[in-house]
């Protein structure tokens, strides 16, 4: 497995593998890996001839109030995971080589899929993503690329900016990798203490409430969710961020609640550490 830090040097190694007749498949992360990143590194290696997994902790999507310095880092254990998959390449640019001084142009994709959920609760999160994935695009050149399910309106940014931008690459989701009680994995996951642990599961078991509810012929959104509330809150220590039914294409929120309608949910817990979950609740495939 390549260790490349360079862009230009990144470029290079993917237009050879193109000139050779492979196909790029790329899982651009921001390390700290779980089950759930090497889940997208064996999707890709599955779909294309080449792997490439960038991991750059992107300043330009967190906010001043969020926890850029404190984010979970261990190079040396992601390389030993992406090695064990198959990983052709990490990708690991410096911040000053992505952002030089000067930079001056931000990928924004429309309030229509930006402006609720966590676009809502964290300003200018969106247009950081959209930004660094489409330099990342570029500099990569993929012929494909996974992102999860578990960031799902994350996930149809992605969707939209790649389309209207004509970046020619194919996007592919990926079901959320969970830990055997239900907990979606995640790198933030590891800020929970132990009695947390419990709290956060509150997330999964409201989204197997929700479900219940609806087959049982419960399909409006509103007392849904008035229910979901209560029953999040009951957990100590929660906060909610958003509790949400929305269309799954559009991301608008619905009033009764069908096979294309998403339960999405942000919790805060101890005010520390924010958790999101998703999942179809009527007859979806999730
Ligand atoms: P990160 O949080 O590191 O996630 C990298 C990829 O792993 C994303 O596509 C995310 O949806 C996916 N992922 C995380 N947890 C998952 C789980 N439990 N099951 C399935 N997939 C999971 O998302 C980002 O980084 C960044 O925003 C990035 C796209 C790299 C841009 O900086």
């Amino acid at each position: 497995m390549k260790i490349i830090q360079d862009l230009q040097e990144m470029t290079a190694w993917s237009k050879e593998q193109t000139v050779a007749g492979k196909t790029i498949g790329f899982v651009p992360t921001m390390g700290c890996f779980h089950e759930g990143h090497l889940a997208l590194m064996r999707q890709a290696g599955e779909l294309a001839g080449q792997v490439v997994v960038s991991l750059f902790v992107n300043p330009t999507q967190f906010g001043p109030q969020e926890d850029l310095a404190a984010y979970p880092r261990d190079f040396a254990r992601d390389q030993e995971l992406a090695a064990s998959v198959g990983v052709d390449v990490i990708f690991a640019p410096e911040p000053e080589d992505m952002y030089p001084a000067g930079c001056n142009t931000t990928v924004t994709v429309g309030k229509e899929l930006t402006g609720q959920l966590c676009g809502a609760s964290r300003p200018g999160h969106f247009a950081g993503v959209a930004t660094v994935v489409s330099k990342l695009f570029n500099i990569v050149r993929p012929d494909l690329a996974v992102f999860g399910e578990k960031d799902f309106q994350q996930l149809a940014v992605i969707r939209r900016m790649t389309e209207d931008l004509n970046l020619g690459v194919e996007i592919i989701g990926h079901p959320i990798i969970r830990e055997q009680d239900g907990l979606a994995m995640s790198s933030r996951n590891a800020y929970l203490q132990e009695a947390e642990r419990e709290t956060a599961l509150s997330l999964s078991r409201a989204l197997a409430m929700a479900r219940t509810m609806a087959a049982d012929g419960e399909l409006h959104a509103e007392s849904l969710t008035a229910t979901l509330q209560k029953f999040i809150l009951s957990f100590s220590g929660t906060e909610l961020d958003y509790i949400s039914f929305v269309d799954q294409a559009s991301l608008q929120p619905v009033v009764e609640i069908d096979k294309d309608t998403v339960l999405a949910l942000a919790v805060k817990i101890n005010g520390r550490v924010r958790l999101i979950d998703n999942g179809f609740v009527a007859g979806g495939e999730k």
